[in-house]
């Protein structure tokens, strides 16, 4: 895949989430980016459980708390740093991790 530019990185509350709906050559993907401080963490907005999409309400990727990310549909729990599935219909199950980089202000896919 060439690169993709997801978003500006200050559009992400810090300690927040949000999804992105893109266009690629290989068609419409989806995904998700979790902000804490400079580190961002990205995944394909994939659900291990059924495959859909992770946000019931776009852009809310996250409990309460804002420590997991949260599945709204069955309520799977993920860590946010590995994207490992703590609870859950799909415990032990992970979320596809997605390369991406902060370049210019703007989170990029690449690879
Ligand atoms: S679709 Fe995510 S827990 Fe069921």
């Amino acid at each position: 895949m060439s690169e993709v530019r997801l978003g500006r990185v200050e559009d992400i509350p810090d300690g927040g989430s949000a999804g992105y709906d893109i266009e690629t050559e290989h068609g419409r993907r989806l995904y998700m980016a979790v902000r804490r401080d400079d580190r961002v963490f990205v995944y394909v907005n994939s659900c291990p459980h059924t495959g859909g999409p992770l946000d019931f309400e776009p852009g809310r990727f996250l409990n309460l708390e804002r420590t997991l990310i949260l599945c709204t549909n069955h309520g799977a729990q993920f860590r946010i740093e590995d994207g490992y599935c703590l609870s859950g219909p799909c415990a032990g199950k992970n979320l596809e991790p997605a390369p991406a980089v902060v370049r210019s202000g703007f989170l990029v896919l690449c690879g």
